[in-house]
């Protein structure tokens, strides 16, 4: 028997959608105003989804205490009022879409949980634009 706990976080983060390797015309053409050289800013949503077998000692999946303190040791104090292009390493050589994103935080967080779980991440970008990573 498995359940899936879940846990809401939030940061805020500029970011600007740029392949340094194309030109000004050819970025602006693909992304639009999402390209416009100085930066713009989303409220980024994130559910963190932990599915697990209940430990019949604790009768919990994952403690959410210990998870709350993980997405904001690792997620929200790395990614929270940052500029994603130029403070965030993840993002040196990646664009910084959402599906970039939801993959950096899947990743991060995939290392500090124990196997026997399983993670899926979703994003939101906009109340109406979200991503979602299983591994
Ligand atoms: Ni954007």
């Amino acid at each position: 028997m498995k359940v899936t706990v879940h846990r809401k976080a939030h940061f805020n983060a500029a970011h600007r959608l740029c392949n340094k390797s194309w030109s000004d015309e050819k970025n602006i053409e693909v992304f639009g105003k999402c390209s416009s050289p100085n930066y713009h800013g989303h409220n980024y949503e994130l559910v963190v989804s932990v599915t697990g077998t209940i430990n019949q000692d604790t009768g919990m999946v994952i403690d959410l205490k210990i998870l709350k303190d993980l997405i904001y040791e690792k997620i929200e104090k790395e990614f929270d009022h940052k500029n994603l292009n130029l403070d965030v390493s993840y993002f040196q050589d990646k664009i910084p879409t959402a599906e970039n994103i939801v993959v950096v935080i899947w990743d991060i967080l995939r290392k500090e949980l124990s196997s026997h779980l399983e993670l899926e991440v979703t994003l939101y970008e906009t109340p109406r634009n979200f991503v979602t990573y299983t591994g």
